[in-house]
């Protein structure tokens, strides 16, 4: 069995007066440590596939597992402890606080979670020691970006799911943030999913999960990813 397991999930929305099928009978599994990466379409439903495995969304029908937990089988108030305990997010456009610091919007992951790291600490593994009593404003979009990674990663995640993390950088700060990502996987052994339009950052997955129209079309696992700077984008 996978650490994480998706078997037969499906969301519906509504949408006017019938259902969008975002997921439509997903299975799949991810090993723990893996970094792995969601290809797809606009519309394809790896939004929808990241939101219910992070515990931000539920599930219409089917079974989602990690480690010994059932998060489709949790109560609201398990589920809140998952979401804030042991889970990372990075989201495309930082989702950051503007009237806060770079080191006050790392601290706010300490306020819900007791296994906090060290936000100065976490702040200088990123690189950006130098920059923590800035304001997001102040700051380029690739350091933005690696405050929301900080701030993830403070909460010391089992699982860290990025939604298009390199989406708004220009191709050297998005190196630079994918660097960070692998990094975390390989020495720090977390598991992490990154959603891409680019195939070109698929190269540096061990798992590669191709969605369309909601349906898992393709899994393919890379015996030999790629580094950073071997890829071209
Ligand atoms: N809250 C919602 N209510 C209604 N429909 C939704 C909702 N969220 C997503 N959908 C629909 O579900 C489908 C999958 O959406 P999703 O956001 O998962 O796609 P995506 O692969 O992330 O696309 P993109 O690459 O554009 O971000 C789309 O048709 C979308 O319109
Ligand atoms: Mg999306």
């Amino acid at each position: 069995m996978s650490y994480i397991e998706f078997v037969g999930v499906c969301k519906d929305y509504p949408a006017g007066d019938g259902v969008v099928h975002a997921a439509d009978h997903v299975t799949f599994g991810i090993e723990k440590g893996e970094l792995c990466v969601v290809l797809g379409p606009s519309g394809a439903g790896k939004t929808t596939v990241l939101n219910l495995l992070g515990g931000m969304d539920r599930a219409t029908s089917g079974v989602i597992r990690v480690g010994d937990r059932e998060i489709t089988g949790m109560d609201a108030r398990r589920l809140t402890d998952y979401r804030r305990l042991d889970v990372g997010f990075v989201f495309q456009f930082y989702n950051l606080m503007p009237n806060l610091t770079a080191l006050e919007n790392v601290e706010l992951a300490r306020q819900v979670c007791q296994n906090a790291l060290d936000p100065r600490e976490v702040l200088e593994q990123v690189g950006l020691g130098s920059r923590m009593n800035n304001f997001p404003a102040q700051l380029s979009g690739g350091e933005q970006q690696r405050v929301s990674i900080a701030r993830a990663l403070c909460k010391n995640p089992a699982l860290l799911l990025c939604d298009e993390p390199t989406g708004a950088l220009d191709s050297a700060t998005g190196a630079q943030v994918l660097s960070l990502l692998t990094r975390l996987s390989r020495d720090f052994g977390a598991t992490v999913v990154i959603i891409t339009h680019n195939a070109s950052i698929a190269k540096l997955a061990a798992r590669v999960i191709r969605l369309r129209s909601g349906a898992v079309e393709k899994v393919k696992l890379n015996k030999h990813p790629l580094r950073v700077e071997e890829i071209e984008w």
